[in-house]
């Protein structure tokens, strides 16, 4: 943050008045249930973006300097409903709008932004954003919210600015993010119920397909609407259901017969996720890191078979996980249709299973896939100057 903050000032020619970090974040296991108000294990990563702002209250102008690009995003705030600018922009000018509706008060401003978040590689570099831009403005601004209801106003950018219907996991992870700790998250009551160690002596790598995953476009919002009417057909069976949440894998198989193909399939990843993130919530406390890492390996299954939302270069980059020493559970992470896949690796190892994944990714499609090894991270904070 020090480094970030003497660049503001040298360019700016003033100190800034507030700045946040907030950290990308990994999805472990719980692929598609947040919306479904189910159950995810998630860890913030290392990796974080900062942002910092100084009011300019006799300008209606904002202007945000991107210290990776050197891009100078203006904005006027009297422009904030056009359709979104195709840059980082988009997610700040989002961010204020649902910081408006909320009741935020904006002068104009400087302010930059940095970030070692990966970008389009199934981090949510986007979540990040929004999470630092949303908490620096508002110390900046005078206007609080909740941690839980920053999560919202960060996914309110994502449904209502840019027309993905993504549920809470992204920005809600990058705010109660643990340094050193798998959360396990409920999505119905919007918080932690666990915190559980990984086991020392293993990591989580990232290898990126590097096939775009671009959710707006993809079938993200159809698979939600098909595990939406699976959920209402559901409920004409079993009162008590609201959301496949309520769904028990056996509950689902006896009542098959009232779903279509296509319904019954993305139930079953659902439904499943939810029970083996509770199965792994246990496996891990007891340390058992094989179990837990067949899990993972269930869960790309799942997401192949039901979900379909898997590629050939993911399920690739999952088979060859199985036959490079090091390796004991990996998946697709994150919405799918592209992206990237997580691996649970002993970190003794990690380095020359990344080499020989993506060497023999290259051989199979050409494409030089992008790795990163993460340590877990803690969440977002903000810092207020005096001035
Ligand atoms: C994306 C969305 C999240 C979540 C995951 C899939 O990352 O932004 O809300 O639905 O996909 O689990």
């Amino acid at each position: 943050m020090k480094n970030f903050i003497e660049k503001f000032t040298e360019y700016f020619k003033t100190a800034p008045v507030a700045a946040a970090h907030a950290p990308g974040r990994l999805e472990v296991l719980g692929n598609h249930t947040d919306y479904n108000e189910g159950l995810v294990l998630s860890c913030a990563v290392g990796q974080k973006t900062r942002f910092a702002v100084t009011p300019a209250p006799d300008k209606s102008s904002c202007n945000v300097i991107d210290f990776r690009s050197g891009e100078v995003m203006s904005f006027s705030l009297e422009d904030m409903d056009n359709p979104p600018p195709a840059n980082g922009a988009a997610y700040i000018i989002g961010m204020m709008n649902e910081m408006r509706k909320r009741g935020a008060v904006f002068t104009g401003f400087d302010a930059a932004v940095e970030s070692d978040v990966p970008l389009s590689a199934g981090m949510s570099s986007s979540a990040a954003l929004e999470t630092a831009a949303g908490l620096a403005l508002g110390k900046a601004f005078g206007f609080e919210l909740s941690r839980a209801e920053w999560a919202r106003a960060g996914q309110g950018v994502e449904n209502n600015f840019l027309g993905l219907k993504s549920g809470l996991l992204d920005q809600f992870s990058s705010i109660f993010g643990q340094k050193d700790a798998i959360i396990m998250s409920d999505f119905r009551t919007i918080e932690v119920i666990d915190t559980l160690p990984l086991q020392p002596g293993y990591v989580f790598v990232v290898i990126n397909s590097m096939k775009k995953h671009n959710l707006v476009d993809s079938d993200y919002n159809i698979r939600r609407e098909n595990c939406e009417s699976a959920a209402a057909k559901l409920a004409a069976v079993y009162p008590q259901v609201k959301t496949l949440r309520d769904v028990t894998p056996n509950m689902l198989e006896d009542a098959a017969d009232k779903l279509s193909f296509m319904e019954l399939s993305r139930a079953r990843h659902v439904v499943n996720e939810c029970f083996r993130v509770k199965q792994a919530a246990e496996i891990l406390r007891a340390g058992d890191m094989e179990k837990f890492g067949q899990l993972l390996y269930d869960s790309h299954e799942s997401s192949r078979v039901n979900f379909e939302n898997s590629t050939p270069e993911l399920d690739y980059l999952v088979e060859i996980s199985r036959s490079i020493p090091g390796c004991i559970g990996a998946r697709l992470s994150g919405g799918g249709f592209g992206g990237i896949t997580i691996h649970l690796v002993r970190d003794s190892e990690a380095e020359t299973y990344c080499q020989r994944v993506c060497a023999a990714y290259k051989a199979q499609t050409g494409i030089a896939a992008e790795h990163f090894i993460c340590s877990i991270g803690s969440g977002a904070e903000t810092v207020l100057f005096p001035v």
